[in-house]
């Protein structure tokens, strides 16, 4: 088994990267809720090469942590990768966006189209990278291409492939084709099975049924970040987990207050590391700090109210936390949204 996963197949429980969703809060929210590995959304690989070396600390963080790139095949992949290196364990790249503006720039999924050109590059930028690199892809783009694709990519240097489970047409929606899985199980690259895991009893049922190197979880986490510990849970003691079970709103709490550590520690400048510093300080612009400062704010919190929109659906009372949420417009207001869903939260339980 790669280093990259852990040796038990049953713990390799990864967050799925979701662009304008996975950003530091959420993914903080997940490893802190038993995910072993936790994706990055994509970043376009001509996003990171035009990067000030000041502002990639915005990729640190201190779990299992896997970038994700997406790019056309003519992008350089090597270079955008070199530059951040030291930042992430893992760089793993996209083959499986449906999102019609990222095929129409021949990124994601549009790779699926030609086998023979994916695995060309991906064998390069994996042989360049032992170790590093992984791939995520669908079974195929319109029609199911699975063994063809996986036989391919067992002879590159790709650490594990994750499979969305559904062809790049079918986009999120239609039961998942899991039992295209048997067609390539026995080959030795570990392989993480995703699309619709909502439940422990799924989870145990894929594990099962076709002993994949792990699940991959997306939108169900994002509504429940507690699902892979109740997974873990339900694996080992073949029962659904009710102690201590965190509600809707103490998630809410834990992501602003996530939030609130992640836009005061910007413009990250204490996680670069020593070697780098002195170099990615000398080029910051200190006369724009205020202004930058101010966008990366306003960009947080506008992604951080849709975030918690979907954390608090199916709660009881959603929709007048809905109107609370949309009214957040500075860290004044988030800091008061906190304290007031401190003391619901202890009113609920109190009832209870
Ligand atoms: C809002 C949203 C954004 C997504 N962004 C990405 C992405 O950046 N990279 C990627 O490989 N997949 C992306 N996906 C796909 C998910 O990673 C995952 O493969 C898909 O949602 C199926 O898993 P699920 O049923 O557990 O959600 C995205 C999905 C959603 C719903």
């Amino acid at each position: 088994m790669t280093s990259l996963l852990s040796k038990e197949n049953t713990d390799n429980l990864i967050s799925a990267p979701m662009a304008g969703f996975t950003n530091s809060p959420l993914r903080k929210m997940f490893a802190e809720n038993g995910a072993y590995r936790i994706f990055s959304e994509m970043v376009h690989v001509r996003e990171i090469l035009n990067l000030n070396l000041w502002e990639i600390p915005i990729f640190l963080e201190n779990y299992n942590y896997t970038i994700q790139l997406f790019g056309s095949i003519d992008d350089d992949f090597i270079e955008a990768i070199s530059k951040i290196l030291d930042f992430a364990d893992n760089f793993d790249i996209n083959c499986g966006c449906p999102v019609k503006k990222v095929i129409k720039a021949k990124g994601g999924a549009f790779w699926l189209k030609d086998i023979d050109k994916l695995i060309k590059k991906v064998d390069q930028i994996s042989r360049k990278f032992k170790g590093k690199v992984s791939i995520k892809i669908r079974v195929g783009f319109d029609k199911p291409e699975l063994l063809d694709l996986i036989s391919n990519l067992n002879d590159t240097e790709v650490e594990y492939i994750t499979i969305h489970m559904r062809t790049a047409t079918m986009l999120f929606k239609g039961e998942p084709l899991y039992e295209l899985y048997e067609q390539v199980s026995h080959f030795p690259k570990p392989m993480i099975v995703n699309g619709n895991i909502t439940s422990p009893m799924i989870a145990k049922k894929l594990f099962e049924k076709y002993k994949p190197s792990g699940l991959m979880i997306g939108r169900a986490a994002i509504e429940n970040p507690a699902i892979f510990k109740e997974i873990s849970f339900y694996l080992k003691e073949g029962r659904l987990c009710t102690e201590n079970k965190l509600n809707k709103i103490d998630f809410l709490i834990s992501y602003f207050e996530n939030m609130l550590d992640y836009v005061n520690s910007y413009p990250f400048f204490n996680l670069i590391p020593e070697p780098l510093k002195e170099k990615a300080l000398s080029k910051y612009d200190n006369s724009k700090n205020e202004a930058d400062r101010k966008k990366f704010l306003k960009k947080t919190i506008v992604e951080s109210r849709k975030i918690a929109f979907n954390i608090i659906k199916g709660y009881p009372e959603a929709y007048l936390i809905k109107q609370n949420i949309l009214s957040l417009e500075n860290l004044e207001d988030v800091k008061n949204f906190i304290q007031q869903s401190k003391i619901e939260s202890h009113k609920s339980k109190v009832r209870k």
